[in-house]
């Protein structure tokens, strides 16, 4: 099927949507993104991932669009559009282009930024066969820039990591420094000891994930302990049991971490009662 996407103001077929050869989001990875997962037809954390996102326009200083205040609008209108019922809203706004290649950034009162807006349709997606097998991690060492709270499209160092965890016969991997974990390539990470959660505190060295914010909020009024602070590689091979959470994986058991099996090796009690609790609570609260 032929995908209806979002292209500065326009809805077109994805064939015959076209952005300049001079976008900053292509020449420079000048672009900031949000995924948004859909379930039933319906857009979940909806509020939170438009709120990351002009943090991360303005950290950039990448002027919102006209179309800002109307995201909402746009992205039920490629639900409707593509008859989308499970999977993922891409959006991704760059700082536009203004006709050639320079390094310094274009005059934002006469550059528009771009807009692009798709949709990827994932049927059954929270009912994935990873969330009951678990995944199985590698850690790599982790060289991405210090700004990781801003959700910029440099996505080429978290592609490496996932190629190396392919490689490894892996599902994924968590990326260290200095001995504790920041986070995943594209997700956040948790471990859980005697019963408490710890995961990353926030700051400049992660990205500040919505799926994280609703289910460490889930998990406190479940009575859960949850500790935020950076944990080590050797915290994690010695975990109970560990997970990480993400708009499009929700929240995911990790069965094994660089080879050493966590537990009994099968998702623990700790992160399939987190994924029930968050998949029913946020589609309650799904616009
Ligand atoms: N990734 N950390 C990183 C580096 C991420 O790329 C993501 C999300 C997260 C989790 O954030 P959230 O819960 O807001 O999705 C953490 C998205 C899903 C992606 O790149 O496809």
């Amino acid at each position: 099927m032929t995908r209806t996407v979002y292209v500065n103001g326009d809805y077109l077929p994805e064939t015959g949507a076209k952005i300049s050869i001079f976008d900053r989001g292509f020449l420079m990875a000048d672009a900031v993104y949000e995924v948004t997962s859909v379930l039933g037809g319906k857009l979940i954390d909806f509020a939170g991932h438009v709120k990351r996102l002009e943090r991360s326009l303005g950290e950039l200083d990448i002027k919102k669009p006209a179309c800002f205040d109307d995201l909402l609008t746009v992205h039920r209108e490629l639900v409707a559009r593509n008859d989308l019922v499970d999977g993922m809203i891409y959006l991704q706004i760059t700082r536009g282009s203004d006709g050639d290649r320079d390094f310094t950034f274009p005059d934002s009162e006469t550059t528009e930024p771009t807009v692009v807006l798709f949709t990827q349709s994932k049927p059954g997606l929270a009912d994935s066969t990873l969330s009951k097998s678990g995944a199985r991690i590698i850690l790599v060492e982790d060289i991405r820039w210090g700004r990781r709270d801003i959700k910029t499209v440099q996505l080429l160092y978290p592609s490496m990591a996932k190629m190396m965890a392919r490689k490894a016969g892996c599902d994924d991997a968590w990326l260290t420094e200095e001995g504790v974990v920041t986070e995943g390539t594209s997700n956040n990470a948790y471990i859980v000891k005697g019963g408490r959660i710890i995961t990353r505190q926030l700051s400049h060295d992660i990205l500040h994930g919505i799926t994280r914010a609703a289910v460490l909020r889930f998990a406190r009024e479940a009575q859960m302990e949850v500790e935020e602070r950076s944990f080590t590689i050797e915290e994690a091979k010695a975990a109970d049991e560990a997970f990480f959470t993400s708009a499009s994986a929700f929240v995911m058991p990790v069965v094994e971490i660089d080879g050493t099996a966590l537990g009994d090796g099968t998702p623990g009690p700790v992160a399939k009662r987190l994924r029930e609790i968050y998949l029913e609570e946020s589609l309650k609260s799904a616009i």
